[in-house]
């Protein structure tokens, strides 16, 4: 299948196609491609002769988009490419998302906007300014602590406490719940090692459903203003959110908070340790924490892909994308383009502007992401204040997944700094 459009594509050569040529032993659809090899060169030669790519499987197919350019085009017209079958690769494969049309993610049109304005207002930075303070006193805590023992393995120790806490307080689910979340979460869409399967992911799934199930029924009559308690007033005229709709609501929300933010944390460290000079610039605050954090995240990129399938015969760089086709976009490719960003295997925390698309881009930017940057901001800003130098002493774990990226494991070694500043007022509170 080449699918060309005459005279349009990058180098007049023959199109690059998965499983043939320079691309004969990658398959994008398994996580060991993603956690064991380095896939930089790969996404180069895509960008620069392929940037839309076809990428076969045992019983069809799907499109590669590898650019920036053709990324955005992609997020930026849902009209033409639906999220409403589903937005990730495996869900796409498999006959699409049984949400479809009643979760955020897999939504559009006028209720997905609707739903998504409601949601919005808790979610802005002025709505989240309290919980911001929290969150910076917490983190502080929790990294003070790690810092003075030395060793931690920030995979386990810290970054899991973080957004799950958030997530959980945002949806005010109770304290003795929040571990049984936190494993379902990890299972629901990643897998600690090569081994994790499909159907452990369902039934995670499953669930964290049952659970807001439980939840939500015990809260209907007294909904409160937390999201949990937005989405149960939704259930009344004149949304008239359904139950289906409320549970995968309350579902994407604990999952697109808990593990992308987790991934994005231990991500940044593991950078750090790589880039002392950049540690050395941040410490000395020749760059500020907003601008470092929007670095940090084009950098991890916790999101490899979204998934959309196309609703009509169109074409997108050069090539002839079909109707009910499926088009990924690898935001793992896109945000390390040239043509966007000046050396981009380089972490530069001063860059600016940085327009990645870790939170994509359009009608589905990530709802979360002020929260995100939020609670990466307190991991910096703590890290800043309580750490002289930090050294990996072990080798880090990446995490097994064609959805996900980075690191489950990262051991690593802390050096205190002399930190004579007062504890932060929201430093004795409680870490949840
Ligand atoms: C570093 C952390 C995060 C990353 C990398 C991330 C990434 C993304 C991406 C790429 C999308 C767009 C998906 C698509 O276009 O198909 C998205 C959407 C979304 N995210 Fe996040 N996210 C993060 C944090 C959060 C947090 C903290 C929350 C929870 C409050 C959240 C909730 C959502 C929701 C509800 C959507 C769907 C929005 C819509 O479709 O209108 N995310 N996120």
């Amino acid at each position: 299948m080449t699918n060309e459009v005459a005279g349009e594509t990058r180098t007049g050569r023959p199109p690059l196609e998965f499983g043939s040529g320079p691309l004969a032993d990658i398959d994008l659809t398994r996580p060991e491609v993603h956690a064991e090899r380095d896939l930089g060169e790969v996404w180069g030669l895509l960008r620069e002769e392929q940037p839309v790519a076809w990428h076969p499987t045992a019983d069809g197919g799907f499109w590669v988009v590898s650019s920036y350019a053709a990324a955005v085009e992609v997020y930026r017209n849902s009209d033409v490419y639906t999220s409403a079958r589903g937005n990730v690769l495996a869900t796409l494969l498999t006959g699409g998302d049984p949400a479809g049309g009643k979760m955020l993610p897999v939504s559009d049109g006028p209720r997905h906007q609707q739903i998504r304005r409601v949601l919005l207002r808790a979610l802005t930075p002025r709505a989240l300014a309290g919980l911001a303070e929290q969150v910076r006193g917490a983190t502080l805590r929790l990294v003070r602590e790690a810092v003075r023992r030395g060793d931690c393995d920030l995979g386990h120790e810290v970054a899991p406490h973080i957004p799950l806490a958030v997530i959980c307080d945002l949806l005010m689910v109770p304290e003795q719940d929040r571990e049984l979340l936190l494993t379902q979460s990890k299972l629901a869409l990643a897998s600690e090692g090569p081994g994790g399967t499909e159907i452990e992911a369902r039934l995670a799934r499953n669930e964290i459903l049952l659970y807001f199930a439980r939840l939500a029924r015990s809260r209907r009559d007294t909904p409160g203003d937390d999201i949990l308690g937005l989405l149960i007033q939704m259930t009344r005229s004149p949304i008239a959110l359904t139950d289906q709709e409320l549970l995968y609501n309350a579902y994407s929300l604990l999952l697109g908070g808990d593990e992308t933010t987790r991934l994005s944390m231990i991500g940044t460290v593991h950078a750090l340790t790589r880039w002392p000079d950049e540690w050395a610039r941040l410490r000395a605050g020749e760059v500020s924490v907003e601008t470092a954090v929007e670095e940090f995240l084009r950098w991890t990129t916790p999101t490899l892909h979204a998934g959309r399938v196309a609703t009509e015969d169109t074409v997108l760089g050069g090539r002839r994308i079909g109707r009910d086709d499926i088009v990924t976009v690898w935001n793992s490719s896109a945000n390390f383009d040239p043509r966007q960003f000046d050396e981009p295997t380089r972490l530069r925390l001063s860059r600016a502007p940085n327009r990645h698309l870790t939170f994509a881009i359009g009608p589905h930017f990530c709802l979360g992401a002020q929260l995100a940057r939020i609670e990466l901001g307190a991991l910096v800003a703590a890290l800043v204040r309580t750490t002289d130098a930090m050294e990996l002493i072990g080798e880090p774990k990446r995490l097994y997944s064609n959805f996900l990226s980075g690191f489950n494991r990262l051991p690593v070694r802390f050096t205190a700094a002399r930190d004579t500043r007062p504890p932060h007022p929201a430093e004795e509170g409680e870490v949840r």
